[in-house]
């Protein structure tokens, strides 16, 4: 992509991650990485909402400014993503409300439950939490990036990558409303997974249309378990699940609804009674 188009969706970009409340203030960063290697990129502590194509700053591959703006102090974090895949040309972090909750509350966002996200996105996993702008936060991300198009940051928030600025974008939107969805479908009583042969159907999907490929295979985690397969992020530690915090309090306990432990007692009941 040329300089002066780069220049223009990140301003159209930042518009929308403001108007749909994914940053507030001076939150959030974005960048894409010209056919030259030269990074356009957000400066640093500006409204996302209000950027002009003047605004921006130009980097080189490195990182180092190459005019009067100052870049994002974020950008080791889409230095570390542009490395570790070539095939990415856009980065967009924000703190979309829905996903930084489950960032906060220690969670991924990586149960199979919905057909559409397991076929465009996958699991998005959680990297431990890393002060923003140091190494700590790219130490945490850089096992992550190669199999995961987009992750949470603990305590912090979301980012999520592309071959250009729309699809970085397209996978944030889908990364907040499946958080959404989790979180409310949790209010309704929680979600039900799907089942490990509908995931695989969906994974052969997503293979044979190029929507992603073999290394993302991490939503799957249960089925690839079951199958005694290895997940390729096996180098990460264990996310937390929600359906394991939904299932304990943390101290031991087990929480179950009252349906459930009606069901529980009538069968030990009934196995009492044979
Ligand atoms: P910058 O303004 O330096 O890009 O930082 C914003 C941010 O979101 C920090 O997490």
């Amino acid at each position: 992509m040329d300089e002066k188009t780069a220049r223009r969706e990140i301003v159209n970009i930042g518009r929308l991650l403001y108007e749909r409340s994914y940053v507030v203030s001076s939150d959030g960063n974005v960048s894409v990485r010209l056919d030259d290697g030269r990074i356009v990129a957000t400066p640093t502590m500006i409204c996302k909402g209000r950027m002009t194509e003047d605004s921006l700053a130009v980097t080189d591959a490195a990182g180092r400014a190459l005019g009067d703006r100052r870049p994002s102090s974020e950008l080791a974090m889409h230095l570390l993503i542009y490395q570790e895949r070539p095939d990415v040309k856009a980065v967009c972090h924000a703190h979309p409300p829905h996903g930084t909750a489950f960032a906060v509350a220690g969670l991924a966002i990586d149960q199979p439950i919905l057909s559409e996200v397991i076929l465009t996105l996958g699991c998005v996993p959680l990297a431990a939490y890393g002060t923003p702008s140091t190494d700590e936060l790219t130490d945490a991300m850089r096992p992550l990036v190669k199999h995961h198009n987009a992750l949470l940051m603990a305590n912090h928030g979301a980012v999520a990558y592309g071959t250009d600025l729309w699809q970085a974008f397209d996978r944030l939107e889908t990364l907040e409303h499946t958080a959404r969805i989790a979180i409310l479908a949790r209010l309704l009583g929680g979600s039900k997974n799907l089942p490990a042969d509908a995931i695989e159907k969906l994974i052969n999907v997503r293979e044979a249309a190029g929507y992603l490929g073999e290394s993302a295979r991490c939503q799957a985690c249960g089925y690839l378990h079951e199958t005694q397969m290895t997940c390729p992020s096996g180098d990460r530690p264990a996310p937390t699940s929600y359906y394991d915090q939904s299932a304990t309090n943390g101290s031991g306990k087990i929480a179950l609804t009252r349906e459930e432990l009606v069901e529980l007692l009538t069968q030990a009941v009934s196995r009492g009674e044979r």
